[in-house]
């Protein structure tokens, strides 16, 4: 039970454009602070890699629908182990197929199909509903978590963040050329912005790390200042 005398722990919302290092940051935030992660893009991921598994083609109409009940009804949870953020979908460990490459390719369109968004927003809701949650995502300040008193908006220029895609892809065994990063990050950015549910966007309250030249663990550090002032009662300034 929550009491005056033991608040419920503010939630952290972390958006921003891909390979800007959010889920990294998130996790790592989480960890530190003791706090659980939720990483949004995974729920997105899981719905496309179990259509893809299924055979679905997500510019078919009638497979819209299959996709929004699919949405729907998939079990989706987060395991923090070790400091990592294990994903289980109906209780079992997908985290590294979601990382595939047919996932990858397809996954901002199954992303803009707005009844899946509208599925997996309520579920993302539901698990920051007792706080201590830190998500990261594209639209968790403007519409997932919008009363959430720590908004942070992470960026970093374009050619860097290719080069932590690439590095990404490479450590996980799956290694691609600059090109195919660079394509993949622009088509993203593209398709994530200029989508008509929720796009991408910087939200008015939401304080912008760019971290084109700073440390990953830099910008966890700014983060945890953040929280830590805001738990003192103050404001999250820098
Ligand atoms: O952060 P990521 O690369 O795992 O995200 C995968 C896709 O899901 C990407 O195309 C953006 C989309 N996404 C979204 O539309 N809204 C979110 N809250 C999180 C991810």
């Amino acid at each position: 039970m929550t009491t005056d005398a033991n608040p419920p722990l503010p939630n952290i919302a972390i958006d921003g454009p891909a390979g800007a290092g959010k889920t990294t940051v998130a996790r790592d935030v989480a960890s530190r602070l003791d706090y659980r992660h939720i990483d949004s893009g995974g729920m997105y991921r899981a719905v496309t890699l179990i259509a893809v598994e299924r055979g679905y083609q997500a510019c078919d109409w009638e497979d819209e629908d299959r996709l929004v009940q699919l949405a729907e009804k998939l079990d989706i949870d987060y395991l923090g182990q070790n400091g990592e953020t294990r994903i289980l979908l109906e209780g079992e460990d997908r985290t590294r197929d979601l990382r595939d490459a047919a996932v990858e390719r397809r996954v901002s369109q199954v992303a803009s199909v707005p009844g899946v968004r509208w599925a997996l927003v309520e579920k993302q809701r539901q698990l920051a509903m007792s706080g201590g949650v830190v998500m990261d995502g594209r639209d968790i300040g403007t519409c997932v978590l919008t009363d959430a008193p720590l908004k942070v908006f992470l960026t970093a220029a374009t050619p860097v963040r290719v080069m932590r895609r690439l590095v990404q892809k490479h450590c996980s065994g799956s290694p691609v050329t600059w090109d195919e990063a660079a394509r993949s990050v622009v088509a993203r950015d593209v398709i994530d912005s200029t989508r008509a549910e929720s796009p991408l966007r910087l939200a008015q309250d939401a304080i912008v790390i760019d971290s084109t030249r700073l440390s990953r663990g830099d910008v966890v550090s700014q983060i945890c200042f953040m929280v830590d002032s805001l738990r003192r009662g103050g404001r999250a300034t820098r």
